[in-house]
């Protein structure tokens, strides 16, 4: 047990370097730039939904910012975006694509430790990037951004799941990432948590790396609701995502 805890440990603490960050790092196209600017019609009109929710005066974070796709549209739309990814490469493409705004700062950091203090945002924009927060760190994770969002402010996320509209595709997807799961905590004998995942990755000429990510589900979104005093104002399950809004409540 205490041998495993270690692993976990050191597992955790390389992960972000070894599987994470290269595939953002490197000089080719990686997703974001194929997935041009809105991936769908429901991240658009979530979008659109979180605009109308904070409200025009307001002070966005889009943590995990990426190539800044939702960075340059918030910043059209909104009083100040604070923009915040970890990849440098990810931030320049940001920062070239935002270059006329005004109204946005960028910062390179992890959203594990982040630097703001309690209450300062109207909203929090997380796209994408929950597949990065491993079970283990979700608590801690969740609890550090509801307290720097105020009292009514909205929250939205779009997360990665096995789950589908369609009840067989669920199970097939929920099969899939089974078998992974074990796979790679048995056979490879990595110390994964359930939902968690590495697969193969060729980035940069042939360099090959094992990407991390992991899945979630409905249920493990509902969790904090209760915790945190939020209430869900959307939910929808599309291709692969979970999209959700959350408002915390007034306190
Ligand atoms: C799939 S991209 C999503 C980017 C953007 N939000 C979007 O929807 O286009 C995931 C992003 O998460 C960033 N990321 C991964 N781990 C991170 C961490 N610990 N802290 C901050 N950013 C991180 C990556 O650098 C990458 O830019």
């Amino acid at each position: 047990m205490k041998m495993y805890t270690i692993k976990r440990k050191r597992f955790l603490k390389n992960i972000i370097l070894e599987s994470i960050l290269p595939p953002y790092e490197v000089d080719e196209a990686y997703e974001e730039e194929l997935i041009g600017e809105f991936q769908n019609g429901v991240e658009r009109t979530y979008f659109d939904h979180f605009i109308k929710l904070v409200g025009l005066n307001g002070f966005i974070l889009d943590l995990a910012c990426g190539d800044g796709r939702h960075t340059l549209r918030l910043s059209e739309k909104m009083r100040y975006v604070t923009a915040l990814d970890l990849s440098s490469k990810q931030l320049y493409k940001a920062r070239i694509k935002c270059q006329l705004k005004e109204n946005i700062s960028f910062i390179r950091g992890s959203m594990f430790n982040l630097p703001f203090r309690e209450k300062i945002f109207d909203g929090i924009w997380l796209s994408q990037a929950f597949e990065y927060v491993p079970p283990d760190m979700r608590d801690r994770f969740i609890e550090y951004i509801i307290g720097i969002l105020k009292s009514g402010g909205i929250l939205f996320m779009s997360v990665e799941t096995w789950l589908y509209p369609s009840f067989l595709k669920s199970i097939k997807n929920f099969m899939k990432d089974f078998m992974l799961y074990l796979y790679w905590k048995f056979l490879k004998r990595k110390p994964l948590l359930w939902g968690e995942y590495l697969y193969k990755l060729t980035v940069n000429d042939g360099y090959t790396i094992y990407h991390y990510h992991v899945h979630t589900d409905k249920r493990t979104l509902l969790k904090p609701v209760k915790k945190h005093k939020l209430k869900i104002l959307d939910l929808d399950l599309h291709d692969g995502y979970i999209y959700i809004l959350y408002r915390k409540y007034y306190t």
